[in-house]
């Protein structure tokens, strides 16, 4: 036979009984984990007592007690002794006797807090879709009169003979260029996920960024491994991704006045390695960028949940002999516009991690300030034969 007791013990609500005084005759076990009180100090102590820091619910179940106003699923926050307010919904009830007498009051305590999350991650969500419509349009904008202005002195730098005019214009035109690289990489953070799903051999991509950053003074070095299964994606962004860590590993191997360090005895190198890790388990704590699934999804380690990747890995580890990051620079690197050199952008690895996500990937970063750093991509392999780019 189940008791009444039992039955309020296992309501998932917070149930809070009041006699004629507000004062507390009864006080449920998820009453006690909602608010942080015991049910010992609780009972037997006025409402206005243990709710002394919530004068506005008080105020509410003093005014069902005397005038009946009834609240339902009233939405509010309660103080809490150990944790902050929680958000609450409040049902207010009178309790009658047999003769039709006030003799109490029940309120109903209902937890709010996981949808007050999620409302906040919804509007999280939005505001990060304003925003970056807002740079892409900004962006766009930008682009055109650009183009006009690199292309009147381009002009200049023909019709005239006068020197120093040509020297300004052709300062002119490598601004515009400089600008217009920082907006096209704006575009590209703010353009939606990438959609274009076929089978690539990432030693093509690589080879392809290697290709574009040949002749910068500094040796590069490719250690691939011939058995590297296909990965699935959109090439253009991940030849980007490659294009700008290995762009990145190059320049630190410059001084900080941008000289390359082969003026020196040992010339800077950077290696890109290619492996493949058939047991990958990796837990990501938390997910701050959320990606849109890609199409074609055919791979176990691209369905696991956010935060967490395991399975086969391809593995492509960009391993630079520079200046290594200061620990403090560490968590800022994802950060747009964080940069620490005098013409960087600072979207690079914005825009790495952005699109590596996308492709259900994982970038890592072991760093020794002064020696050298590594950079790891992880991307989940495709099975079967790669059908190109
Ligand atoms: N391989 C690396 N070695 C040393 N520092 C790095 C490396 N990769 C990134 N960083 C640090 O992270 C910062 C941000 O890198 P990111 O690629 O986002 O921008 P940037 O290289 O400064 O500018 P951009 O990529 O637009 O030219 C860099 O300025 C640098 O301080
Ligand atoms: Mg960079």
């Amino acid at each position: 036979m189940i008791s009444e007791s039992d039955v309020l013990e296992s309501l998932p609500d917070g149930i809070i009984g009041l006699d004629s005084n507000l004062t507390i005759c009864s006080f449920n076990q998820a009453a006690e984990v909602l608010c942080e009180v015991s049910r010992t100090t609780a009972v037997g102590r006025p409402l206005t007592s243990v709710f002394r820091k919530d004068p506005d619910f008080v105020a509410h179940v003093t005014a069902t007690m005397s005038s009946g106003r009834l609240l339902t699923d009233h939405q509010q926050n309660l103080s809490r002794r150990f944790s902050g307010p929680i958000a609450v919904g409040v049902t207010t009830s009178r309790v009658l006797d047999n003769n039709g007498a006030v003799v109490g009051a029940v309120v109903a305590l209902k937890d709010r807090s996981g949808i007050k999350a999620l409302e906040g991650a919804a509007l999280r969500k939005d505001r990060l879709a304003y925003i970056g419509t807002f740079a892409a349009n900004l962006a766009h904008e930008i682009k055109n009169p650009l183009g006009g202005l690199r292309g009147a002195a381009q002009l200049i730098t023909r019709k005239t003979k006068d020197e120093t005019l040509t020297e300004y214009a052709e300062l002119v035109i490598r601004e515009a260029d400089r600008l217009n690289t920082i907006v096209t990489s704006m575009l590209d953070f703010a353009r939606p996920a990438c959609r274009i799903a076929n089978k690539l051999n990432i030693h093509q991509l690589l080879d392809s960024a290697v290709e574009l950053l040949k002749g910068e003074g500094v040796e590069l070095v490719r250690a691939y491994d011939p058995s590297l299964p296909s990965v699935i994606g959109d090439s253009g962004s991940l030849r980007q991704v490659f294009l700008n860590l290995i762009k990145n590993g190059v320049e630190a191997c410059s001084d900080s006045s941008g000289n390359k360090s082969t003026e020196g005895a040992t010339p800077g190198r950077v290696t890109i390695e290619t492996r493949i890790i058939t047991d990958f388990h990796m837990t990501v704590p938390v997910e701050p960028v959320p990606v849109e699934p890609m199409e074609d999804e055919e791979n176990e380690a691209a369905n696991t949940p956010p935060g967490t990747r395991s399975g086969t890995m391809a593995a492509v580890l960009i391993r630079g002999t520079g200046t290594g990051i200061e620990d403090a620079d560490m968590e800022k690197i994802f950060t747009p516009f964080f940069t620490t050199k005098p013409r960087g952008s600072g979207l690079g690895m914005a825009l790495s991690l952005k699109i590596v996500r996308e492709h259900h990937g994982l970038i890592q970063i072991d760093s020794t300030p002064g020696k050298g750093t590594t950079v790891t991509v992880y991307l989940p392999t495709a099975f079967g034969p790669t059908t190109g780019e």
